[in-house]
């Protein structure tokens, strides 16, 4: 707001205005019957979260590539649930809207059921309204157990990097038939634990349209193909801000890093060159104040 006026006020509250009609799970299953497509993108902090609820974004993931992105670790394996509940709550501050899912970190749901129902209360408690955890058949005892608590799960399988990483790398998931084949039936078992909705990363298209049309909850794809019910992308990525992996999914929609590189190079210029700031930056005193003040000091 600059000067206070009414046209002001009525400015500032449109554009903070806020969205009362949180999406709710329901509303996520029902996109897939009504075949409208779910738009995902990873969220980490307050202001960024503010602008893709306000920009239409239906889910907000807190992922843990926060760890890479946000943190600069090489991969996604060290993050905490401390690291996990911060940007949690940060993301929450900042939407009214898109329902947020947080990350289950490494480490944080494969020791035992009880501590990541635990685990998931907490990212509940932070905010969050829904999880998702990586993997197939071995934790479907833990979902059924988090959902059991009230809790709504997001699944997550094809490239799991909480744990390809340890195995294989980054590759490709079910290029072969029994791979296909694997990643089908992990699907179903996962919508049979409970899941709505099933996230598909770097699965081949022809597989994700398979797994898409075999079960009822909807998938949301990355580097999956465009027959997923939804897309997510990593923001960073997406707005040329991460550079040290480029994804042949990845499509750039900016180059926000260009543009903070371009606009904090032009400060330092001006600070060096003593143009920043000027009087349109600056507090003036009232000039009989100052004349009060110069006979004092300069006496
Ligand atoms: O952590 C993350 O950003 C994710 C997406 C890649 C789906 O899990």
């Amino acid at each position: 707001m600059t000067n206070g006026s009414y046209y002001d006020k009525l400015k500032h509250d449109e554009d903070n205005k806020i969205h009362t009609k949180k999406i709710t799970v329901s509303d996520i299953i029902s996109m897939k019957e009504k075949q409208k497509k779910i738009s995902v993108l990873t969220a980490y902090d307050f202001c960024t979260a503010k602008i893709c609820d306000k920009a239409g974004i239906d889910i907000l993931l807190v992922g843990d590539s926060a760890g890479m992105v946000m943190m600069g670790h090489k991969n996604t394996i060290n993050v905490t649930m401390e690291e996990m509940t911060i940007f949690c709550k940060s993301v929450s501050n900042g939407v009214s809207r898109a329902m947020i899912v947080t990350d289950m970190p490494f480490g944080s749901y494969q020791i035992n059921s009880d501590m990541a129902v635990k685990n998931a209360i907490h990212l509940i408690k932070s905010g969050s309204d829904a999880i998702k955890l990586e993997g197939g058949i071995e934790i479907s005892k833990t979902i059924k157990e988090i959902i059991r608590a009230g809790i709504p799960v997001m699944g997550h399988i094809g490239l799991k990097p909480q744990t390809s990483t340890l195995w294989e790398g980054y590759k490709v998931q079910g290029t072969t038939k029994s791979a296909a084949l694997k990643l089908l039936e992990e699907a179903k078992m996962l919508e049979e634990a409970g899941i709505f909705s099933l996230v598909l990363e770097m699965t081949s298209s022809e597989v994700s349209e398979i797994i898409t049309n075999n079960i009822k909850i909807p998938t949301i794809g990355i580097g999956s193909g465009n027959s997923c019910d939804g897309q997510v992308l990593v923001l960073h990525d997406m707005l040329g801000l991460y550079d040290l992996l480029k994804p042949k999914f990845v499509k750039k929609y900016a180059d926000v890093g260009k543009i903070i590189y371009d606009a904090v190079s032009k400060y330092n210029e001006e600070v060096k060159n003593n143009d920043f700031p000027s009087i349109e930056h600056s507090f003036i005193m009232k000039e009989n104040e100052l004349a009060k003040l110069k006979d004092i000091v300069l006496k």
